[in-house]
């Protein structure tokens, strides 16, 4: 049988642990089954204007800590016109495959692992029902794709957000402020629950949970007249007032900015100062966890004997503790949120924290 011809391709925002995924993929395939691995640059761009060159051993050596993506990404492209996600405008009948088709077939490429979040899966699936193979390895710091219990790059951005919340305690507490952090994670509250609670916020808002500005007001209120000196307050940019359109669905560019209007309502109705910061990127970049490492190399070489069998169709997910995987049309087109029953929103209620409702 000759040798497999493997594609990898990163699509997407960047996360940590993407570079560690690429390692996994391609040394798996190289030393376990004699593959040979093409780079394919920018995402679906790659694909499309042929940006597809060979991965050696050495080409992905020593970047299993590194952040960022060796192959470069891209979340700009809609591929088939097709909607990715709910901010996305739809410009329908504009499909690229053939061109993509063409590039795959001069590669003589059997098969594609495609590492994305939601929108590059959905991408990635309506490519192998159009005659490109994929496997689909799961990644995004926003923690929503759908039938896996969690992304590589979450535990690096929930790390990196929880690690800001306890600076701006100290800080919170000199100057007897309300601290506002706004977290990434678009419709998915997932950042702004984990860093939330494991950095003790007071109140957390998530986009799963309207909130009401009124009701906020009145937890900080009661914290200061127990004589406590600072309020932590956790936003997810997709948090939104009840009744109210998200404030990052209206914005062009991502980040909401909740964080910034909050804060000058909160200082208004209560008197007490307010300050908001806006984590954006920090959360994206730099150095994956420990964890992340480990999960992006255990989808990664999953993936990767996947290809290699010819399984193609399929995405590796996380179950309990196990890597296994289902069907990529499973994942298509469905951001996974938090769900209101879940045990991590009970722990928070559990020691007291507010989700901003109105009682
Ligand atoms: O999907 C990951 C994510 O980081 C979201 O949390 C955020 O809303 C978005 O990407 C920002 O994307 P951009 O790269 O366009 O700024």
């Amino acid at each position: 049988m000759p040798h497999a011809r493997i594609g990898i391709l990163t699509g997407g925002g960047d996360c940590p642990g993407l570079n560690a995924a690429i390692r996994a993929v391609a040394k798996t395939l190289i030393n376990q089954h004699n593959a040979h691995v093409f780079g394919i640059h920018d995402g679906f761009q790659g694909l499309v204007y042929d940006r597809i060159k060979p991965l050696s051993y050495d080409d992905v050596s020593n970047i299993l800590t590194l952040g960022g993506t060796l192959l470069g990404t891209s979340n700009k492209d809609n591929f088939f016109g097709v909607k990715r996600n709910e901010s996305q405008r739809v410009k329908p009948g504009r499909t690229r495959l053939p061109k993509a088709l063409k590039n795959v077939r001069r590669h003589r490429l059997n098969g594609l692992v495609c590492i994305g979040g939601d929108g590059t899966l959905t991408v990635a699936h309506h490519l192998h029902e159009r005659g490109i193979p994929v496997v689909g390895i799961p990644k995004t710091i926003d923690n929503d794709v759908m039938h896996t219990d969690q992304t590589f790059g979450f535990d690096t951005a929930a790390w990196v957000a929880a690690t800001a919340i306890d600076r701006l305690h100290s800080s919170a507490t000199s100057h007897k402020r309300v601290m506002i952090i706004e977290v990434m994670g678009r419709s998915a509250g997932w950042i702004a629950l984990q860093a939330g609670i494991a950095g003790g916020g007071d109140v957390i808002l998530i986009p799963e949970i309207s909130f009401s500005t009124e009701a906020v007001c009145r937890v900080i209120q009661k914290r200061f007249q127990k004589g406590r000196r600072f309020a932590i307050v956790v936003a997810a940019e997709g948090a939104y007032e009840k009744g109210r359109t998200p404030v990052w669905k209206r914005k062009a560019h991502g980040l909401s900015g909740i964080s910034i209007r909050l804060a000058a309502h909160i200082e208004r109705r209560t008197g007490i100062e307010c300050r908001a910061t806006i984590l954006g990127h920090l959360q994206r970049g730099g150095e994956p966890t420990p964890f992340d490492r480990l999960l992006a190399t255990r989808y990664g070489t999953h993936a990767a004997h996947l290809a290699a069998k010819g399984q193609f169709g399929r995405m590796v997910c996380l179950r309990n503790t196990d890597i296994q995987s289902i069907p990529l049309s499973a994942v298509a087109g469905q951001p996974r949120r938090v769900p209101l029953n879940s045990s991590l929103i009970q722990a928070a209620r559990d020691v007291g924290t507010s989700f901003g409702e109105e009682v």
